[in-house]
């Protein structure tokens, strides 16, 4: 190994300007998170209700970790690191301390492997808009429906549209479409942007596409609250009013608390490390304070104002309550060109929904590369060209992968899930590091270096007690209600009895239109038995019951295959995790060590306590 005097550092570099900064957090923030995930989840979570556990995992969980984030990172650059294994080993010289970076630097890959692709859907329909493909389908949809129910046909067209390019019908089926074309299209503009660097590529671009997309939304907004239609005696008011007016029933619902918290990890962005790797770049005495909260806001503002007030309402208005989707993916990608179609100006107007959403999703993806860019040149002294022929080798085949187990969008949904779980961890273990190792009073200090704005004087007590209870229970509540449901479906013997049972339920239903609810479970009960799986013979069900044999063999390959899906994700995300953690040790016993003892023996050290 090379000794300290003799290693070659690379260059580091940091933002150009404080707005440039702003706005590549706020674009890492600004994402598919707050145009289409936010508004299905208000809608299905008590509309206007949910805005209060919503703000108040905002100022319990996202204002604290944001902070605590930039400070690490800013902290960590001074130690020379720009990755999170190394900046947290920078800060605590523990086993422990590799996990978190680990865990830090890991969960962007991860979620840049499914991001891009709908990115990519983003890029495509925004094509489709502009060069009219959407009103030609649309059209002859129009026209096979004779005029009956046209606004049904066009949905329809519009959700075969989502599964085809999506290829949700049969694993492997977006090979060999064009899809492949835009998820190409994807890579090579976000990698060409890391490859540029800080300053000329992630800044130069987001000070391009962040007023660009505001603009955009801002023009779709005027659009859809001055929407004079009338559909069914529905308009524009009565959907913001269905978006907005509140369910407080909802607020008992532990399940909505937590998905208020989920909301807001993703939509910031924070406890992904990206914050962590963005702000390490920073120079010691630039502002963290008023920095963060002028991105958290800003994304604040993207999310309540513009993804609030945009989607849910317009397709209220143009489909009616029990049309309006409760997936995010579902209306966002099935719905929203249907509905964007049916506005006036729909082409356009729907074009540059899906143009914002594509530059949304672009300065997101990049903030997502940028940790492990970094990791791979701090950790193993790689050149910038080295690292990111390397990480796009890696995530492209990641991708692949995501892309070939669309069927159902099993691959993607699996991935998403362990990826908010590891958010989790990560956050809570900043928020330790933060409040406790380095020790909330001195962290403070280092904070307010520099600072253009005071700290309030309980943020001590919120980072060393009040955020860490929080991200515990909400840990404790994630693992509780997702944690059994998600491992039995990964369970294929389990996920193949349960869905044979389902059809034949829903033959003896439609055999008995007399039964209940109430009666539904014994009639169920008394033909197929108690257990979830079908009587090993099924030569015991009534012959008009064995007429769906076929749909539910189906069904049982289909639910087989997704759970099989699902352990796939799952041990894969353990390997990688445990190779990942592997090089991140090998890294901190060697080069990242040794730059973190140079950079002391230079003098670097922690601000003290005032
Ligand atoms: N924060 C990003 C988004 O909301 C990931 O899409």
């Amino acid at each position: 190994m090379k000794k300290t005097a003799e290693l070659n550092l690379p260059d580091k570099e940091n933002w150009g300007s404080r707005l440039g900064v702003v706005l590549a957090v706020a674009g890492s923030a600004v994402g598919l998170g707050n145009f289409l995930r936010f508004p299905g989840t208000a809608v299905n979570n008590g509309g206007g209700a949910f805005m209060i556990p919503y703000i108040i995992s905002f100022l319990l969980l996202g204002v604290p970790i944001a902070w605590c984030e930039w400070t690490i990172g800013r902290l960590g650059g001074r130690y020379g690191q720009n990755n999170a294994p190394g900046i947290m080993f920078a800060l605590w010289r523990r086993a422990p301390a590799k996990v978190i970076g680990t865990l830090t630097v890991l969960i962007p890959v991860l979620v840049y492997l499914y991001y891009v692709l709908l990115e990519a859907l983003c890029l495509r329909y925004a094509y489709e808009f502009f060069s009219g493909g959407f009103a030609a389908t649309f059209k002859q949809a129009a026209d096979a429906a004779g005029g009956v129910d046209v606004s049904n046909a066009i949905t329809s067209a519009s959700a075969t549209f989502a599964v085809e390019s999506f290829g949700m019908a049969k694993n492997g089926s977006m090979f060999g479409t064009e899809m492949l074309w835009y998820v190409l299209i994807c890579f090579a503009c976000n990698f060409v942007i890391i490859f540029r660097g800080i300053t000329r590529g992630i800044e130069t671009f987001c000070k391009i596409a962040m007023p660009l997309l505001v603009l955009c939304a801002v023009a779709i907004l005027i659009r859809v609250l001055t929407l004079d239609n009338v559909v069914d005696g529905r308009t524009i008011g009565s959907g913001l009013g269905f978006m907005w007016n509140p369910d407080w029933a909802k607020l008992r619902e532990p399940e909505v608390w937590l998905r208020a918290a989920g909301q807001i990890f993703f939509s910031l962005s924070v406890g992904f490390g990206l914050i962590l790797c963005y702000s390490s770049y920073l120079r010691s005495d630039d502002d963290v304070v008023l920095s963060s909260l002028s991105a958290s806001s800003t994304n604040e503002f993207c999310e309540v104002v513009l993804g609030g007030l945009i989607i849910v309402p317009t397709a209220f208005l143009f489909l009616g309550p029990g049309n309006t989707p409760a997936s995010t993916f579902a209306l966002g990608f099935f719905t929203v060109p249907a509905i964007m179609h049916f506005m006036p100006g729909g082409s356009i107007f729907g074009g540059m929904w899906f143009g914002l959403l594509f530059l949304a999703a672009v300065t997101s993806s990049i903030s997502m590369l940028q940790p492990a860019t970094a990791f791979l040149e701090d950790g193993f002294g790689l050149k910038r060209r080295a690292s990111v022929t390397i990480l796009s080798m890696f995530t492209l085949a990641g991708a692949s992968l995501v892309m070939y187990f669309s069927e159902n969008v099993a691959a993607l949904d699996f991935t998403d899930f362990w990826c908010e779980f590891m958010m989790i961890l990560a956050a809570l273990g900043q928020v330790i590091i933060f409040g406790w190792v380095i020790g909330a009073e001195r962290a403070y200090a280092e904070t307010r270096r520099g600072a253009d704005l005071k700290i309030p004087s309980f943020m001590p007590f919120m980072i060393r007690y009040i955020t860490p209870t929080f991200l515990i229970v909400v840990l404790g509540m994630w693992c509780y209600f997702n944690g059994p449901n998600k491992l039995r479906q990964m369970s294929p013997s389990l996920q193949g009895d349960l869905a044979v049972r389902s059809i034949y339920e829903t033959a003896i239903t439609a055999h008995y239109p007399d039964l209940d609810a109430d009666t539904n479970e014994s009639k169920f009960s008394q033909i197929l038995g108690e257990d979830a799986s079908i009587p090993a013979s099924l030569d015991s069900l009534p012959t008009w019951l064995r007429a769906v044999e076929g749909e539910a063999e189906a069904a049982r390959i289909l639910a087989e295959r997704t759970a099989s899906i699902g352990r796939f994700v799952f041990v894969a995300i353990i390997i990688l995790f445990l190779f990942t953690l592997g090089l991140a040790d090998m890294a901190c016993r060697g080069r990242i060590g040794e730059v973190i003892k140079q950079a002391e023996d230079a003098g670097v050290q922690l601000e003290a306590a005032t």
